[in-house]
């Protein structure tokens, strides 16, 4: 077994009286895809939240690439590595699609040049070339959700967490994120992905993890996960639908 560039070990936290994540397990191998799913509100936003170090978890640890993020702020997880988009876009205000990407590269890289040279190459391979200069605002959902990848690229992750790239996207679009998706796996990234748009997930993903109300139930080879007696109780009578583009 190759060892795990990420590592969550029995990790809780709860908000007042709601377990939001509830003694969670699992393991990340250098260059996997893994998707993460599970019904609205199971807990997979939360996770990524304390992978990403936005707070800490009430219990248990979490690993990256060798070290506690125990106390380490979000920044430093970021240096480490270890790098999130947000479900929602979250543009800087009326910056340009260039300096959102910058900004991020400067984290590693002081030079304003290089930054600038790292930040042109990134909005290309997320195809925003053109773009460049095109405020935040003005750009289409699909392209705001190209960019949040590519400010995550910025920072030059290991591993990237994708919550939700794919909500809102038609099938074109969609095709087009898990070429990226596939993309990053080429160049040495690891890709934990939460996706609601089913086809696409078991399209690109190596390995399921399922959460339940803040509970693992299920983690293997896609196919035999969606097969999982448990996984389709926790599915059926849920939504689902109302997110596949
Ligand atoms: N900051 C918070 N304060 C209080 N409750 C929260 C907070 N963040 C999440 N929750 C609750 O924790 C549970 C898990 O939420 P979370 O956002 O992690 O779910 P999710 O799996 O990402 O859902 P979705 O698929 O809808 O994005 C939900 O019941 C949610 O209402
Ligand atoms: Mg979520």
């Amino acid at each position: 077994m190759s060892p795990s560039l990420l590592s969550v070990a029995g990790v809780t936290k709860r908000f007042g009286g709601l377990v939001a994540v509830d003694d969670v397990s699992l393991e990340v191998a250098p260059g996997e895809i893994v998707g993460l799913i599970g019904p609205n509100g199971a807990g997979k936003t939360t996770l990524f939240n304390m992978m990403a170090g936005a707070f800490p978890p009430d219990r248990g640890d979490i690993v990256f690439d060798g070290h506690s993020l125990r106390g380490r702020s979000a920044a430093t997880i970021c240096r480490l590595g270890l790098v999130r988009t947000f479900q929602i876009p979250q543009p800087f205000g009326s910056m340009t699609v260039l300096e959102t990407i910058q900004t991020a590269a400067l984290l590693h890289d002081r030079s304003i040049a290089a930054s600038r040279a790292a930040a042109l190459a990134i909005a290309r391979r997320v195809g925003l070339e053109g773009r460049e200069a095109s405020p935040t605002p003005s750009l289409t959902n699909a392209q705001k959700k190209r960019l949040e990848v590519a400010r995550a690229l910025g920072a030059n992750p290991k591993l990237i967490l994708l919550d939700e790239v794919m909500a809102g996207l038609n099938a074109a679009e969609v095709a087009r994120m898990l070429i990226l998706v596939q993309q990053l796996r080429r160049d040495g990234v690891t890709v934990v992905l939460v996706e609601h748009n089913m086809e696409a997930v078991l399209r690109v993903s190596d390995r399921l993890v399922v959460l339940e109300t803040g509970r693992k139930i299920a983690d293997g080879p896609p196919r035999s996960v969606v097969e999982d007696p448990a996984v389709i109780r926790a599915y059926l009578g849920e939504g689902t639908e109302e997110d596949a583009a």
